[in-house]
């Protein structure tokens, strides 16, 4: 399966897809990876393991529309047959979100649908819940909703602070993108509606 991976900054989860691409058996190849902003770390990632990887920054479109209309070109050109949001940090339109349906999935960093939006490990912590983590998840027009494919819980823990937290949900989101793209490149997730239903081994 053809991946594009949508970054704007750090990119670690894009260097677990890498990583995991690198393994013989995985069922998935980053094609394309794009970037909002000229500077995101991500980029130098992508071109270190010989990934094509362009920079596309909004503020050199009129608009919205014309930006997403470059980014799909871009992907489509690439031969993107499922687009992996990875700290990507642009509210998508109805547009793009209809235009790629059930071939968009992002990351978030939390169980949602708790803590939808910023600020989840903080929130997280003011609510006081035992277990926090993060969702992969189909993309639909309203913020962090959509069918979930995989999520990965851990323990908060007494002394966290909101930052030893998000390192702790890191590690696990690095675990989880990688399966949840597996399982969609074997044909084991089929979305139905809102939901996504899974098939067959999970590992
Ligand atoms: C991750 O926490 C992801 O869940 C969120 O943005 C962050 C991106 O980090 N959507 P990175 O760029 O993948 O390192």
């Amino acid at each position: 399966l053809k991946l594009g991976v949508l970054i704007s900054g750090r990119g670690s989860n894009l260097q677990a897809l890498l990583d995991a691409a690198t393994v013989p058996d995985f069922p998935a190849a980053v094609a394309l990876v794009l970037s909002n902003k000229a500077d995101a770390a991500g980029l130098e990632r992508a071109r270190a393991a010989g990934i094509p990887a362009l920079a596309l920054p909004h503020k050199d479109y009129a608009d919205k529309p014309a930006h997403e209309q470059a980014m799909t070109r871009a992907l489509e050109d690439a031969g993107v047959e499922l687009v992996c949001l990875a700290g990507f940090m642009r509210l998508l339109s109805p547009w793009f979100v209809d235009h790629w349906r059930d071939r968009l999935i992002n990351i978030h960093p939390s169980l949602l649908p708790a803590f939808p939006g910023i600020d989840t490990h903080q929130r997280a912590l003011d609510a006081g819940v035992r277990f926090h983590g993060c969702t992969v998840h189909y993309v639909r027009s309203e913020v962090d909703s959509g069918p979930i494919v995989a999520q990965a819980a851990v323990p908060v823990a007494p002394d966290d602070t909101a930052e030893s937290l998000a390192a702790r949900v890191l590690a696990a989101e690095h675990q989880i993108y990688p399966l949840a793209v597996r399982l969609i490149a074997q044909g084991q997730v089929t979305v139905e509606g809102d939901r996504a239903r899974m098939s067959g081994p999970l590992v």
